[in-house]
């Protein structure tokens, strides 16, 4: 892998044969294409290393740990009795069920068909009132009525991976009510200038972050195996808010000392020196 390349919750670890690592220009179809080949391919990589971390039925935010108990940013965890909630990008649907286990009504959507058999996995014995149903969908093409959700999250689910953003906030903003709340956590763009490495030599800038050229790996045949896309945190406010939102908070969890695990190139010594996850906490007019 390139080492100054970021890649989100350490994605870009596959073992495919003659894969090579490059920055090119890649559409909506072929990034969703080559995700949903690399989660079906890595699913089972990605729970096994960082499934104890998740937990079965935690709602966590990135690797940093900030979990929604803690940070109510979907708001206060009294008022999710009820709530219709769509998560998405929701890989084994831990979120979801932290969910249903407070009373909401989540549904899981996810690209990856492997992904969700792992939330299959989890779910095999869980209480029923912890059931969570599962949409296997692209995030840019929901396939739910206008207005059918209260809420709408994500913990690094599609966003990052997605050539174009911006549809994915109109969907999302279709399928809430008026007042929902879109709440997404995706890598801190000022992570995209640095080296992806855990030590030191992750603390040099080494490529502009202005360059928004996705990271792709690519087979043989030059097709694209694994996608993700650059934005600056400037272009993430004006997705949000082309896509019809209302920023009402923008937050950069801090890496506490309890948390001594590495992800990938997100570790406790870059994360006291620069931030690792951004979450948006956006509202629907
Ligand atoms: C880094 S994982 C995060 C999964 C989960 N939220 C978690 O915290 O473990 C990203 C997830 O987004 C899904 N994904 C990627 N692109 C997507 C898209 N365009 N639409 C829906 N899901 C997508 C992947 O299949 C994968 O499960």
């Amino acid at each position: 892998m390139d080492d100054v390349l970021a890649a989100a919750w350490d994605c870009a670890d596959g073992d495919e044969d003659d894969v090579t690592a490059t920055r090119r220009r890649a559409g909506d179809d072929e990034s969703n294409r080559a995700s949903r080949g690399w989660w079906d391919r890595n699913a089972d990589e990605y729970q096994d290393e960082h499934g104890a971390f998740l937990g079965d039925d935690r709602f966590v935010w990135g690797p940093e740990g900030l979990d929604e108990e803690e940070a109510g940013l979907l708001g206060p965890v009294a008022g999710l009795r009820g709530r219709r909630v769509l998560e998405i990008g929701a890989g084994a649907a831990q979120c979801s069920r932290w969910l249903a286990a407070r009373g909401a009504r989540p549904v899981a959507l996810d690209l990856s068909h492997r992904q969700l058999q792992h939330a299959l996995r989890l779910a095999d014995g869980a209480s029923p009132a912890a059931s969570v149903p599962l949409v296997q969908a692209e995030a840019g093409l929901l396939p739910f009525a206008d207005g059918s959700f209260d809420l709408a999250c994500s913990a690094y689910g599609a966003v990052p991976f997605v050539a174009d953003p911006v549809r994915v906030m109109r969907e999302v903003r279709r399928v809430l009510r008026p007042g929902g709340r879109w709440v997404f956590s995706v890598t801190h763009p000022i992570r995209w200038a640095f080296p992806d490495e855990p030590g030191p030599e992750g603390l040099s800038v080494a490529a502009s972050y202005f360059d928004r050229t996705p990271y792709v790996e690519q087979d043989a045949a030059g097709h694209a195996v694994y996608v993700e896309h650059h934005r600056t945190l400037g272009d993430r406010v004006r997705d949000v808010v082309s896509g019809g939102f209302r920023l009402v908070d923008l937050v950069e969890p801090e890496w506490p000392h309890w948390n001594t695990q590495e992800w990938g190139g997100w570790s406790p010594l870059r994360g006291q020196l620069i931030p690792g996850t951004a979450i948006f906490v956006c509202e629907r007019d």
